[in-house]
């Protein structure tokens, strides 16, 4: 069964098909974001997360995966958001976005991102892998104060522009009540992203070494592992949050029965991350 030719809509942007890439997966080049326009299989072109400077990331290996699941640091490894704010595609073109120093850079990155050729815009506010910082996602009086602000941005105010944000993984339910609260109040966010890889993780090889070595050896988990979590996720954030806010499912899905899963729990499409980095060609979707 495949996921072709189904037109979904996602905040302004219509998708032509339900799945497309999770950030980080094959989307910083721009020889990779073409392989992502150019796959049929593919709804839209979603970049690395971004910020205001390119950035050379951590050491290697920061990158491991296997059939079931993957470990990453990279360190925000990017070519800096004047780059991606200039390309555009046939699909829509969405740029993730993720500030590296204070909240300030957010703010900086929607404004440059007001551009006709970027159709979506995914705030990162969950990257696990900066070292120093909270997650935005984990820290809500931030997190509510920073939406306060961006609503002011003219992205935000900008009825062209669809808005959403890659949230971290939640356990705790009073954490779902309360964030979704926060965001419930938020007009200028059209979706979710749920969720990100699951933080401060570590896979040690046979010589009991972790597999990467940034931060430790410690790094954020992808793949099959997580989409129970994921997926519970997506259930929770479905029965708190307003009903046009669209939820984009995220975590372990490795074949079109988990996308029907996700769906069934509300999920409108799904980003397909470990998998489609061991799987260009999405074999397991044809
Ligand atoms: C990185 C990892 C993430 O999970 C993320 O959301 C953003 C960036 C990274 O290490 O590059």
């Amino acid at each position: 069964m495949s996921n072709k030719n189904e037109n979904v809509k996602i905040g302004k942007m219509i998708l032509s098909n339900s799945i497309f890439n999770a950030s980080g997966v094959h989307c910083t080049t721009l020889n990779e974001l073409q392989d992502l326009d150019n796959n049929p299989l593919l709804g839209a072109v979603l970049t690395k997360t971004c910020t205001l400077n390119p950035r050379k990331g951590n050491e290697f290996p920061r990158y491991y995966s296997n059939e079931k699941i993957s470990l990453n640091s990279t360190g925000l490894a990017n070519l800096g958001i004047d780059f991606y704010s200039r390309q555009s595609f046939t699909k829509p073109y969405i740029v993730s976005i993720s500030s590296i120093s204070d909240d300030e850079e957010y703010i900086k990155l929607l404004q440059k991102l007001n551009v006709d050729n970027v159709n979506g815009i995914e705030i990162n506010v969950s990257c696990p892998n900066i070292a120093g910082k909270p997650q935005l996602g984990y820290d809500f009086e931030r997190f509510d104060l920073l939406l306060n602000r961006i609503g002011e941005t003219d992205a935000a105010k900008n009825e062209n522009k669809t808005i959403g944000l890659k949230l971290p993984p939640y356990m705790d339910k009073s954490h779902f009540e309360s964030i979704a609260k926060i965001i419930n109040k938020y007009n200028f966010i059209d979706f979710i992203t749920c969720c990100n890889s699951i933080g401060n993780c570590i896979i040690l090889n046979d010589d009991g070494d972790s597999v990467i070595s940034p931060n430790n050896g410690l790094g954020g988990l992808g793949g099959e592992y997580i989409r129970p979590l994921s997926m519970g996720n997506v259930k929770i954030f479905k029965e708190l949050l307003d009903s046009r806010i669209s939820i984009i499912g995220c975590g372990g899905i490795s074949n079109p029965e988990h996308v029907k899963q996700y769906k069934k729990l509300g999920a409108t499409a799904v980003q397909i991350g470990t998998y489609l980095q061991e799987n260009w060609d999405l074999i397991g979707f044809l």
